[in-house]
């Protein structure tokens, strides 16, 4: 099939590459020119594990192309996914669906054949309807349709989650589009994921509730382990004892910092604000978002309570910064909001993560970037470890810090606190 990926970021570059890899003609098109220059060469311009040499095999076979160019796009494509970005609005909490309605702008200029257009975009419900009248008052229904499907992968195992979905979900009423979207997806199909056909509003509120449901298990644990912490039980026993209930499933509940990235945070707020347009009280996602603020507040008084109130002048060094492993993503990470903080408190900062330097940090007051895990912790009065990365799984901490009262916080249990004590190593973490 002819496809085009409007938007090549985290959502458009990984699924037209994965398209392209499954036979697919893919035209993935951005309005950012550099972006595009850079992945003609072969520059993939985030970090997602196996996508650079999978984007490179298509590109050479010539079913992947890149282009600015959207009228050439859209002329040699039938299928066009909207896959462009859709943050909070500027003061406001409702999603900003500018460049989603800007795209169906430029793209309606150019439809003089049937097209399908879809949303990958995460948009509230009711968007696709918007999305039908901006195109039908310049161009005929008959020549159009418009469907949703949301993604539902996870940056860092996005290439597993395109090849390998737990579902599929296609909103549209529309028979046509429904048998060349089921044929478009039947390689995925008949490797055993679930296809599910529902309205295109229905796909549109799948992706909301399933983000907020994924959120509200990640606040429910860590708020368990707020009282884990109290009563001297582990996390960890009632994460396992939770989680083999198949009514409750084990995924999403393991607790650590305040849920960060680039869906769950902007995702719960723009539900709230969906339901309030609906006249509905989503009082759970409430809760949830509320509780998701006050962590990172909770986990800051740990750090101060850990340095017996002494911030001003520790040296204290952050393992990993992203708001999770394997990727290079650092929207709603929680350690903007700490490290910043800890900085103003008078904190000389320190952090390495494997995917860099951030720019995000660069005009922080004494935080600095190391780019060797030992010359972060080597002088460190207190290690927090953020990111679960492997890298920092069986670190030997004694022959990386010189300062020999070091403490480490490890905000995703991914030590043993047993060998930690052996070690000698004063270490808190979470809820146990
Ligand atoms: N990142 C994720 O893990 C993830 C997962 C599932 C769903 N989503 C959803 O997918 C959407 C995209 O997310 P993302 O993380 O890939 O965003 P992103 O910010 O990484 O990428 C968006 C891209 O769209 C381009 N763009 C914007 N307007 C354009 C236009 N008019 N023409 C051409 N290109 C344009 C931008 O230059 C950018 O490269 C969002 O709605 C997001 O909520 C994201």
């Amino acid at each position: 099939m002819r496809l085009c990926m409007i938007g090549v970021g985290y959502v458009g570059l990984v699924s037209g590459v994965c398209f392209s890899d499954l036979g697919n003609d893919v035209i993935c098109l951005d309005k950012d020119k550099e972006k595009i220059n850079n992945l003609k060469k072969g520059i993939v311009p985030i970090y997602e594990p196996g996508l650079e040499e999978l984007l490179k095999k298509n590109y050479k076979s010539g079913r992947l192309k890149f282009t600015t160019d959207l009228k050439y796009a859209v002329t040699n494509s039938n299928i066009i996914f909207i896959c462009v970005g859709t943050p909070t609005k500027k003061r406001s909490n409702a999603a900003d669906l500018s460049q989603v309605y800007n795209v169906a702008k430029e793209v309606r200029k150019y439809i003089k054949k049937f097209k399908i257009i879809i949303t990958k975009s995460t948009v509230p419900v009711t968007t696709g309807d918007a999305i039908k009248s901006i195109i039908s008052k310049k161009i005929n229904k008959k020549l159009f349709s418009i469907a949703s499907n949301p993604e539902f992968l996870r940056e860092g195992e996005a290439i597993r989650d395109f090849n390998y979905p737990d579902r599929i979900v296609i909103g549209s009423t529309d028979k046509k589009t429904n048998k060349i979207l089921k044929l478009l997806y039947s390689p995925l199909i008949s490797k055993g994921a679930k296809y599910i056909n529902t309205s295109r509003r229905g796909a549109e509120l799948i992706k909301y509730a399933s983000n907020a449901f994924l959120a509200t298990k990640i606040s429910f644990i860590n708020e368990i382990a707020n009282l884990c912490e109290k009563t001297e039980v582990n996390i960890e026993d009632i994460s396992l004892g939770m989680g083999h209930d198949k009514r409750i499933g084990s995924r999403f509940l393991r607790a650590g910092p305040a849920y960060g990235g680039s869906c769950f945070p902007k995702d719960t707020r723009a539900l709230i604000e969906t339901s309030k347009k609906f006249d509905t009280d989503l009082s759970i996602v409430k809760s949830v978002v509320k509780s998701n603020k006050k962590r990172s507040k909770l986990l800051l008084s740990r750090i101060s309570k850990i340095l017996k109130n002494k911030i001003r002048n520790k040296k204290i060094c952050f393992l990993g910064v992203t708001f999770k492993a394997n990727t290079d993503d650092m929207r709603e990470s929680s350690s903007l909001s700490m490290i910043p903080y800890l900085s103003k408190k008078g904190a000389k900062i320190k952090y390495y993560d494997p995917t860099g330097f951030k720019k995000d940090f660069e005009k922080i007051k004494n935080v600095s970037n190391s780019s060797d895990i030992k010359a972060a912790c080597k002088d460190s009065d207190l290690i927090i470890i953020h990111t679960e990365w492997n890298d920092f799984k069986s670190l030997n901490f004694r022959n990386l810090v010189n300062n020999k009262k070091f403490i480490v916080y490890d905000m995703r249990n991914i030590l043993s606190s047993e060998k930690m004590k052996k070690d000698n190593i004063k270490y808190f973490s979470i809820g146990r």
